[in-house]
């Protein structure tokens, strides 16, 4: 159990108050649109610092770049790269740039705990974005809390996320406080709804989690939970579980799983005839929905953490930046990596206000940052937040959206509701 962190003290003895020169990085050079089953390059050779300025600090972005989970991980790069050349242009950390360094964790367990060694051992970041699945999470942050690492989680929202360990707090609300919001959304469109039907895919962690805060939604408005069906996600059909729910004429539809399953979830209701309501989870928040489910995505309600149209200075930079590259409006997981980002940077600036970053040995650096980041407050894409002793997230603004296709079924956007 034990073994990494000694790893890391020898590494660490040899880095001591080096820490610029120890820091490795393969910075920016990943793709922002992988196409999801195409091989990563986590191992490519460390590669210069942006401007040749081998003295940029180091900050991991451990998320999904490859795998149906990307459809949710290339969002997280966007935005983090959005926030790498936000900071980085209003000096960094009071004049020294930071320099992200990506490690693909691929959809699963193993490729988040490669992703964290490597970053931790080898690129030595002074903490860590990532993962983008709570499943992931729950393998891959015990070993960045026993190194003495801070993790972020940008997405992460399954409950118990935060008690895994002291070096992880999340800047991604946690389902029991985004998801009933999208139930009372679809109560308040239509008042009749009366019977409920519940999907959740039961090998996801975060799925899991949601359905028990949809479930207990349901049942605390008096509605009737008419079925619970389960599913996996990397299921393609969903005939008979779809069949299942549609027999007990429910008025709404709750799914809890990931994009891919997700989507194709939706389109099968539609197909086999259900026009009743729908929310998507958290896990389906995403316009990469859309080429799954196409014109059938239309109407599906899904809460949110994030709206684009927040009023502050540093949402409307991102948006704008956003936007110039993207030429659509900014989604929930790149406002919440922008955020993490965000957090680590006004985190390093105020260390480096008592005294210098640059000259403090990595594992020191590591553990100030951890203690820093829990005091702070920050003004984010996501309002204003802070972080509770044990690293949840204080957020005050929630919001629900619903999927618009346009008419083609081809292209849409996520319309926030009033
Ligand atoms: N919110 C999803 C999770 O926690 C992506 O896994």
């Amino acid at each position: 159990m034990k073994k990494p962190t000694l790893r890391l003290s020898a590494l660490f003895v040899s880095c001591a108050s080096l820490l610029l020169a120890c820091s490795q990085t393969n910075t920016s050079q990943t793709p922002i649109n992988p196409s999801p089953g195409t091989s990563p390059s986590p191992a490519a050779a460390p590669q210069s610092l942006p401007g040749g300025n081998s003295g940029a600090i180091p900050i991991g972005i451990g998320v999904a770049q490859t795998s149906n989970v990307a459809l949710l991980g290339q969002e997280q790069v966007a935005g983090a790269k959005i926030a790498e050349k936000y900071f980085n242009d209003r000096g960094g950390v009071d004049g020294t740039p930071i320099a992200l360094v990506f490690q693909d964790t691929g959809g699963d367990e193993q490729g988040a705990i490669n992703a964290f060694n490597t970053l931790i051992d080898r690129d030595k970041v002074v903490g860590i974005v990532g993962p983008t699945l709570s499943q992931q999470a729950f393998s891959a942050n015990p070993i960045a809390d026993r190194a003495k690492v801070p993790v972020l989680a940008p997405s992460n929202t399954a409950k118990g996320i935060p008690q895994i360990g002291d070096y992880v707090a999340r800047v991604s609300a946690p389902v029991a406080v985004v998801a009933p919001n999208a139930v009372k959304a679809a109560l308040k469109e239509n008042p009749n709804i009366k019977k409920v039907a519940v999907f959740f895919a039961q090998n996801d962690a975060f799925s899991k989690s949601e359905t028990e805060t949809f479930q207990q939604t349901v049942k605390d408005m008096g509605l009737e939970l008419a079925t619970v069906q389960k599913f996996l996600t990397t299921d393609t059909d969903f005939q008979s579980q779809a069949t299942n729910a549609i027999n007990v004429k429910p008025d709404l539809i709750i799914i809890s799983g990931l994009a891919a399953d997700g989507g194709n979830l939706i389109k099968q209701l539609r197909e086999l005839g259900y026009k009743g309501s729908i929310i998507g989870g958290n896990g389906l928040n995403t316009s990469n929905v859309f080429p799954v489910c196409k014109a059938l995505c239309d109407g599906v309600l899904i809460a949110q953490a994030y709206s684009p149209e927040y009023e502050n200075e540093i949402n409307k930079a991102f948006r704008e930046a956003y936007r110039a590259q993207f030429k659509k409006e900014p989604p929930q997981f790149s406002a919440q990596a922008f955020t993490g980002v965000q957090v680590f940077v006004e985190s390093l600036k105020a260390i480096n206000s008592q005294s210098k970053v640059s000259q403090k040995p990595v594992p020191e650096l590591r553990t100030k940052l951890n203690e820093q980041l829990l005091t702070g407050k920050y003004d984010t894409p996501l309002g204003e937040i802070s972080f509770t002793p044990e690293g949840e997230i204080n957020q005050k603004e929630f919001y629900v959206a619903r999927i618009k296709m346009d008419a083609d079924g081809k292209s849409g956007k996520f319309e926030f509701l009033k």
